[in-house]
């Protein structure tokens, strides 16, 4: 046998973490706390956020923001912006050995355009596979919350809605519904926060699930948080994931 390479001498991977909830989850403000802890730990970390990322995606995001359009339409145009944020920010990062934590990917696309839009499957299953086959992300924090306690968090803002925040409650409970139902779908990647809780709670949740993956860079994530909530999974090797 070889000698033991301890994780933390191991090369730094790339790793492509993205996050993920209905409006007013409150993702936004824990994700410039999650790039923060990586960039401290000496990672370089590429931050983005999709629609946009890029000047042209961003120039998308104003127009799927803000203008009435069809609902394949607006699938597609997802897909654009997401293709040139690929081509001109993730990949390269990716292939550059850097983390890419990004707000929102094509989980969102599966949750707002087909489950609450109503997009047939197989043209986002199209969509998906040409923009980027083969590529998932290795983690997705999903931030879950029933969406009445979500709305009452846009509302507080006191921003005037944008399209998709005008949405009612129903549309909400389908693109939540959609986005566990992808979880369940891919349980490996996903990691379910409860979303109903403070931001502090929330944080230190997730500073715990960073300081798990430290220990594991190297290999794929090699443990499961799906359908659970984070406070009470267990990891594959059976041990607990425990960060109350
Ligand atoms: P977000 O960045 O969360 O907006 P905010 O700046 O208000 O926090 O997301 C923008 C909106 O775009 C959000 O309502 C979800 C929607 N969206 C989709 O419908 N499909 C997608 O594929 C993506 C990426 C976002």
């Amino acid at each position: 046998g070889g000698r033991p390479v301890h994780p933390e001498t191991q090369p730094v991977k790339s790793r492509f973490i993205t996050f993920e909830g209905i409006d007013g989850a409150g993702k936004s403000s824990q994700i410039d706390a999650v790039v923060s802890l990586l960039r401290a730990q000496g990672r370089v970390v590429e931050q983005s956020r999709e629609p946009g990322g890029t000047a042209l995606g961003e120039r998308l995001r104003e127009l799927l923001l803000h203008e009435a359009m069809h609902l394949e339409t607006e699938a597609m145009l997802m897909f654009a912006a997401r293709r040139e944020h690929l081509a001109a920010r993730i990949e390269p990062a990716l292939a550059a050995g850097h983390w890419v934590v990004c707000d929102r990917f094509s989980d969102a696309t599966f949750a707002y355009q087909v489950g609450g839009r109503g997009l047939a499957r197989d043209k986002f299953e199209a969509l998906e596979a040409w923009v980027h086959p083969g590529l998932q992300p290795d983690l997705t924090l999903l931030f879950d919350l029933p969406p009445e306690i979500a709305a009452a968090r846009v509302a507080a803002t006191g921003a005037a809605p944008d399209r998709f925040e005008r949405e009612q409650r129903d549309f909400f409970e389908r693109v939540r519904a959609a986005y566990l139902e992808r979880a369940r779908l891919d349980p490996a990647r996903f990691c379910i926060v409860d979303a109903t809780r403070s931001p502090a709670s929330i944080r230190a949740d997730i500073e715990g699930v960073e300081t798990e993956l430290s220990a594991l860079m190297g290999s794929r994530w090699n443990w499961r948080l799906s359908h659970v909530y984070l406070d009470a999974e267990n990891k594959t090797d059976g041990t607990m994931l425990d960060n109350r």
